[in-house]
């Protein structure tokens, strides 16, 4: 046994599953790019209050599950591993005066979040989304636009049966007065709740509503529903978001249960899923309007949107789904030599095709052409470059390691000849 770990709930994304990866990050920054979503990239800390106000201190994520970094002075600030990036954003949208770009702000994040969570299969404590916002638009019409952008994600990334779960959730305004309805409601079953969600009730009843237990499951089919208790204007920009998305051909599941976990939001509340696959782990992304965060980390009030997809849970959905993924490249040659000891000679042209844009690697160890040979065959590539008498006439073996030939080829034609193999003519 070696006597470190990675730390539990993270793991190490070894060579061979990174080209996936690579994938999704070029799906998510080509996408980002047309649709006109510019990257930011904010501190992997913040400030805890940036945390605890903006996703707020009464949800799991800043209870239970919140990386706090122990401060090395006693008045030092107090920080945390960011658990989500939207916090972190809109904090930057205020500290950089964005209000005065053009609105909306339009950005995307593509990076590593911490939870302290229970770590099991598609929960981990260090993950990776892809984050989305629009700040400074009310919508509806830029609701359907990104949720649209999350299906389309998916769509590129091989899944096709992703769909969106839709909800509205109200605003200040309108929600308080749910929230009591719903309150009373869950009061007269008192008795039928499980301990730990007594609890919950009386901090934040709203999270009651999409609880995996199967008592509240049994329950929850005869509780208030949030879209019958909005107020005109919310009602009003509910029907204009599916409105908006119909007119897109974006099909949309409602969910009067969908109330997300996070304190910011406002109205438009969605997440995605594979259909069939609604369990609480298998949330693909999820997101929403959260129209009071600007003000309550600092700006003047502004409306924003946006969504978060869970990048290891769509690599585990496309494993899942037996998605072909790319895997990892071979080099398209290897140079080798007769000499054992010519390192030199074999480095030097391998640097020569590297520098006109080759994948090109050179054999470096003291050995037989033989051992050479055979590792350059492991390594899945197509050729080998055999450096030997000729080099002196400027000539060298091209072996091709798949067909089993091998020719005298003029070093100086090398890389067109190669550059034309990689392109697969
Ligand atoms: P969230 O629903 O907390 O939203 O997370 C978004 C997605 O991140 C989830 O649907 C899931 O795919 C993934 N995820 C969350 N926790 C974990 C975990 N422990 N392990 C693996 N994947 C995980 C947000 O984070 C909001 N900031 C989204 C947003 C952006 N709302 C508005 N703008």
């Amino acid at each position: 046994m070696p006597p470190y770990r990675a730390p539990r709930g993270t793991r190490d994304l070894l060579p061979a599953e990174r080209p996936a990866w690579r994938a999704l990050a070029d799906i998510a920054r080509s996408l980002s790019d047309a649709y006109g979503y510019r990257e930011i990239e904010t501190p992997l800390f913040e400030q805890v209050d940036v945390f605890e106000r903006g996703v707020g201190a009464v949800t799991d994520i800043i209870e239970k599950e919140l990386f706090r970094i122990a401060p090395r002075t006693e008045d030092a600030e107090v920080w945390a591993l960011r658990p989500e990036g939207t916090a972190g954003i809109v904090r930057a949208y205020v500290q950089h005066g964005m209000q005065t770009w053009p609105q909306p702000v339009r950005l995307m994040l593509l990076g590593p979040m911490f939870r302290y969570d229970r770590p099991q299969a598609g929960r981990y404590r260090q993950f990776w989304q892809w984050d989305i916002e629009a700040i400074g638009d009310a919508g509806p019409a830029i609701d359907a636009e990104i949720i649209e952008l999350g299906l389309r994600f998916y769509r590129e990334a091989g899944l096709e049966d992703v769909e969106v779960h839709l909800n509205s959730i109200g605003d200040p305004g309108c929600r308080p007065a749910y929230i009591e309805a719903l309150g009373a409601f869950y009061a007269k079953r008192l008795d039928e709740l499980p301990p730990h969600e007594r609890e919950r009730l009386a901090t934040n009843p709203l999270r009651l509503l999409d609880s995996k237990d199967p008592a509240l499951v049994r329950i929850n089919v005869d509780a208030p529903v949030i879209t019958e208790h909005l107020c005109d204007a919310c009602a009003d920009h509910f029907a204009e978001v599916k409105d908006h998305l119909d007119a897109l051909g974006v099909e949309h599941r409602p969910e009067t249960g969908l109330v997300r976990g996070l304190d910011y939001y406002t109205r438009t509340a969605f997440e995605y899923y594979r259909r069939g696959r609604e369990g609480q782990q298998q949330a693909l992304g999820g997101g929403g309007r959260y129209d009071g965060l600007v003000e309550l980390l600092g700006g003047k009030h502004t409306p924003g949107i946006g969504f978060a997809l869970g990048l290891d849970r769509v690599i585990l959905t496309q494993q899942d789904a037996g998605v072909e993924v790319p895997s990892v490249r071979p080099p398209i040659a290897v140079v080798v030599g007769a000499d054992p000891g010519g390192t030199a000679e074999r480095l030097r042209v391998a640097t020569d095709l590297r520098a006109e844009g080759l994948p090109v690697r050179a054999d470096l160890a003291i050995r037989k052409l033989g051992r050479q040979l055979e590792a350059a065959a492991r390594e899945g590539s197509r050729f080998a470059i055999i450096l030997g008498d000729e080099l002196s006439e400027g000539n060298v073996q091209l072996r091709d390691l798949e067909a089993a030939s091998q020719k005298v080829v003029a070093i100086d034609d090398l890389p067109a000849l190669l550059l034309r193999k990689s392109q697969g003519s």
